[in-house]
């Protein structure tokens, strides 16, 4: 019998590609669609290499209605799809809007208008903690109250959240998850995938280990003035394979249909808040390099401090993340060692 296959949108990007592996790896055949727009065909063949797998993957854009509409005629056997496929860059987003809505609204609006059609029940969607906006409370719940937006990038993620919602109130035989994700760091222990960000890092953990590598001079700290204990800003960083296997328990949840409501919200993240000056000494403890910083000005948009309450999760998904700290700013540093062996490490950027 022919294996329950699961349509990966932005299957070679960084959370996507965790996620394959860990569908192959629980024995289902996830198939991936992406346009490369921000990822690397390379990635299959890490993908290959860690599961035995080739998997099947089409250079599809998701706003390309009739393309995706082909693509699912193709592979009947779909029975959910878990939607990664976005841009996802806060400043990026600031200065060039629409290219934000189109490509992050349009292509959900696709993919749900494509679902009854090819009979497809079962949606996993990438969500943000940068819905809560700076929460009242700490840690936050999936019942926090959701923050106007301070990005496109940040609107997009609730106007997704919200087009979802009603699209399930709607069709009620059609099962919706959200997740939530905090910040995902690490990669996976092979060094075979990780992330692979496009020119200069926005994010911390790529800028570290870019940093540690040499490629750029020093990290700079965005703020010690914030009122957390050491001044710099605090994020729940969650192991990337973690967050994989997050998907793979959801998946599973709905397509066996243990959810309890069409559409259902985690939080997905450790439960702890670290700050930034915390991680750049876990790094150097971690992996024995010295990583030279300076403190610098704020960053104009940044929350002071968000952690997750993950009990949701714990208790209904029976998932929680288990990775060290130490073990995923290793893997982040050894993928980062194999980009330079490879020679890939400076050419985008
Ligand atoms: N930081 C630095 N220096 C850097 C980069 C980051 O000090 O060079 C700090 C930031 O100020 C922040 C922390 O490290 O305090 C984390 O910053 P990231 O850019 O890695 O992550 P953000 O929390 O800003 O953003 C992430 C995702 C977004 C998402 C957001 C939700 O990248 O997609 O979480 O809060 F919207």
């Amino acid at each position: 019998m022919a294996k329950d296959k699961i349509l990966i949108t932005g299957g070679t990007g960084y959370i996507g590609s965790h996620t394959v592996v860990e569908l192959f790896n629980a024995g289902y055949e996830p198939i991936i669609i992406d346009n490369l727009s921000n990822s690397n065909i390379g990635v299959l063949d890490g993908i290959k290499a860690i599961t035995g797998h080739t998997v099947i993957y089409e250079n599809i854009d998701c706003k390309d209605y009739n393309s995706l509409e082909r693509f699912l005629e193709k592979h009947p056997e779909i029975v959910a799809i878990a939607h990664f496929a976005a841009s996802k860059s806060v400043s990026e987003s600031v200065e060039n809007p629409l290219l934000y809505y189109r490509n992050n609204i349009v292509s959900l609006l696709n993919l749900l208008q494509l679902m009854p059609k090819f009979n497809i029940k079962n949606i996993v969607f990438s969500s943000s903690c940068t819905v809560y906006g700076q929460p009242d409370k700490l840690p936050v719940t999936e019942e926090s109250p959701i923050k106007p937006a301070t990005s496109p990038y940040g609107s997009t993620k609730q106007m997704c959240e919200t087009i979802l919602q009603d699209y399930a109130f709607a069709n009620k035989d059609i099962n919706v998850i959200l997740l939530r994700y905090f910040n995902p760091i690490g990669a996976h222990p092979s060094g075979e995938i990780g992330e692979l960000p496009n020119g200069v890092p926005n994010n911390l953990l790529p800028y570290i280990t870019q940093t540690a590598a040499g490629i750029r001079k020093e990290l700079s700290v965005f703020g010690n003035d914030y009122n957390t204990p050491d001044g710099s800003c605090i994020r729940d960083y969650i192991n990337v394979v973690d967050l994989a296997k997050a998907h793979v328990v959801a998946l599973n949840r709905v397509i066996e249909g243990n959810n309890k409501k069409n559409i259902e919200i985690f939080n997905l993240g450790t439960g702890s808040g670290l700050s930034v000056l915390e991680i750049v000494t876990a790094f150097e403890k971690a992996t024995g390099v010295k990583l030279p910083y300076k403190i610098v000005g704020r960053r104009p948009g940044d929350i002071e401090k968000v952690w997750a309450d993950t009990s949701y999760a714990n208790k209904e998904l029976g998932w929680k993340a288990t990775e060290t700290l130490e073990d995923t700013l290793r893997s982040a540093w050894n993928w980062q060692q194999k980009l330079v062996e490879k020679n890939l490490a400076t050419t985008n950027g």
